[in-house]
């Protein structure tokens, strides 16, 4: 397709026969399409490593899917796919390759960025992250006074932040139980507050993660971290054993002081929210240890080479992209669940907030020029059997359709025994439940057929047809949560691929970091902001009256 026909997706043929056939299903529901095919079940499914993916339950046909495959075909998203593995510049608007897939590569593969092979170094960072994370559970890394280091902080935000924490809680049962692992992000002071509050400073590591390391959040909070420690420790020399960082900009690094010896490395063709899988997963490597961060590499891998070789029908990335496209843009559905059923994952959703909406989150394709067509969903969930009790209701019997992905597990973590462990079925039962009740619902005629009172029957009634992708996974280990990133990695690019987004750039956070460098000297010295609107210079006005300025 050429440019011209990239930026008129919503014209092209393959678009406009998705649309028809979207007017031909309109009436059909999941239980006519179940009906029709008792194969259903098993057929429409893939099993993908440790994933088992089940996708019946959504409101599509063969023929919806092949329209799907080949709206993917036209927009040429395997040829954009192999030019992201290749290496080529895919992140037009920052002219940088995108690379995470490299940060998985096994030693011997060769991926050249500018002439350059970027495996050797990638591995190189690894063995040096090993080297250290095995000193610090050792005790073999000692802090200032010669203490074992009992407790690490790392301080980052976003990519920096996001995707460390979030596997740290999926993977709390592979931690080192003595250590203290805590995850600051927040510039307001109370989050490092109490991240330390209850810390000895002697026994405290500080790993300050941020790719450009000028981002304002994690600057201000790593200079009072380190004035915390120093006011305990009294010496500056404290600073080169508890303070460690992780970066692509080593100048900005040795100017706030860190000794780039004690700097992990990565790279400008690692976006943020892709990186935690580079140097920005110390605090996790130093958590589960380097055996357990590499089969979390392996797991990555396995997705990679899944998206890289499988045939359009059988890749589970393409297809949960398009579905989702089928979804967003056919349906209008605005947002999209997802909902684990494993309190591990309590972040993960958060995680994919980031991964989902910051890569597609844009209004003007590779071209520059608007899109005519939806981008990006809202990501949202939390685990089950939380939201049941929450918000579900709305997912059930609300007025707006909200497409949603439920992942469980077969064995709860090997920590569970007893009581706590045969709890699993019970959680499981609901996870099943909910997306038979979602796709199925419950007619009028069974409603009746309970004897409830005929002014009730369509309060009690529940349409059905709300379209899920059950996932389901032996076990929650390392490999599979590096699985499952790349599943949903991959699955964001296929969308930013059929709309012609860069998913890679991130404009839009732009202008809110400029305009709080201009708004704070207004706070704090009440100074003149030229070009104020009336609105903000009032709530500015407000605030330094309530704060007595
Ligand atoms: O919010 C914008 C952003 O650039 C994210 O993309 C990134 O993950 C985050 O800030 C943190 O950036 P850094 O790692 O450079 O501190």
């Amino acid at each position: 397709m050429n440019a011209e026909g990239r930026t008129r997706l919503n014209q092209t043929p393959e678009w406009t026969a998705l649309a028809k056939h979207r007017e031909e299903l309109a009436d059909t529901h999941l239980r006519e399409l179940f009906a029709a095919d008792p194969g259903r079940g098993e057929g429409y499914t893939l099993q993908v490593g440790d994933l088992y993916l089940d996708y019946s339950k959504h409101l599509v046909t063969d023929e919806t899917l092949r329209l799907l495959r080949e709206l993917a075909a036209a927009t040429d998203v395997f040829g954009l796919r192999d030019a992201m593995f290749r290496g080529e510049k895919i992140n037009v608007t920052e002219q940088r390759a995108v690379l995470h897939t490299a940060l998985r590569a096994p030693r011997d593969a060769v991926i050249e960025v500018d002439g350059e092979n970027v495996v050797p170094k990638v591995h190189a960072v690894l063995d040096k992250m090993s080297d250290f994370a095995d000193r610090v559970r050792s005790g073999a890394w000692t802090g200032h006074t010669g203490r074992r280091i009992k407790n690490v902080v790392n301080i980052g935000i976003g990519g920096s932040d996001l995707g460390p924490a979030m596997a740290y809680e999926v993977l709390r049962a592979f931690t080192d139980r003595d250590l203290t692992v805590r995850f600051v992000s927040n510039v307001d002071g109370a989050d490092l507050h109490e991240a330390t509050r209850d810390l000895d400073p002697a026994e405290t590591l500080f790993i300050i993660a941020s790719k450009t390391f000028t981002t304002i959040e994690t600057i201000t909070n790593a200079t009072s971290a380190r004035s915390w420690l120093l006011a305990a420790l009294g010496d500056e020399a404290a600073v080169a054993r508890h303070f460690v960082a992780l970066s692509t900009n080593a100048e900005k690094v040795a100017e706030f002081g860190i000794d780039t010896a004690n700097m992990f490395e990565f790279w400008d063709w690692v976006g943020g929210r892709y990186s935690y899988d580079s140097a920005i997963g110390l605090s996790l490597m130093i958590a589960i240890g380097p055996e357990r961060f590499r089969e979390m590499l392996d797991g990555f891998r396995l997705v990679d080479d899944h998206f890289r070789t499988a045939p359009a029908e059988a890749n589970a990335p393409l297809l949960l992209g398009l579905l989702g496209i089928w979804y967003g843009n056919f349906h209008d559905a605005q947002s999209h669940a997802v909902l684990p059923y494993s309190h591990y994952l309590s972040r993960f959703t958060a995680y994919l907030q980031q991964l989902d909406m910051e890569s597609n989150g844009k209004y003007v394709a590779r071209d520059g020029r608007q899109v005519e067509w939806q981008t990006g969903p809202v990501v949202w969930g939390t685990p089950g059997t939380n939201g049941q009790h929450a918000y579900y209701q709305l997912i059930h019997q609300g007025t707006k359709l909200i497409p949603a992905d439920f992942i469980g597990f077969a064995e709860p973590v090997a920590e569970l025994s007893g009581e706590l462990k045969a709890q699993h079925d019970l959680l499981m039962a609901n996870f099943f439940a909910q997306t038979q009740a979602l796709a199925f619902g419950k007619t009028a005629e069974e409603v009746r057929a309970e004897g409830v009172p005929e002014e009730l029957v369509t309060h009690k009634t529940f349409q059905g047809n709300r379209p899920t992708t059950t996932i389901l996974a032996k076990e929650l280990t390392p490999s599979v949560l590096g699985q499952l990133i790349a599943l949903y990695e991959h699955k964001v690019f296929v969308q930013g691929a059929v709309w012609n987004i860069d998913s890679f750039d991130q404009w839009g956070v732009e202008l809110g970091k400029v305009l709080a460098k201009r708004v704070e000297p207004a706070l704090t010295e009440g100074a003149e902001v030229p070009g104020l609107d009336a609105s903000t210079k009032t709530l500015v006005a407000t605030y330094r009256q309530l704060r007595g300025r």
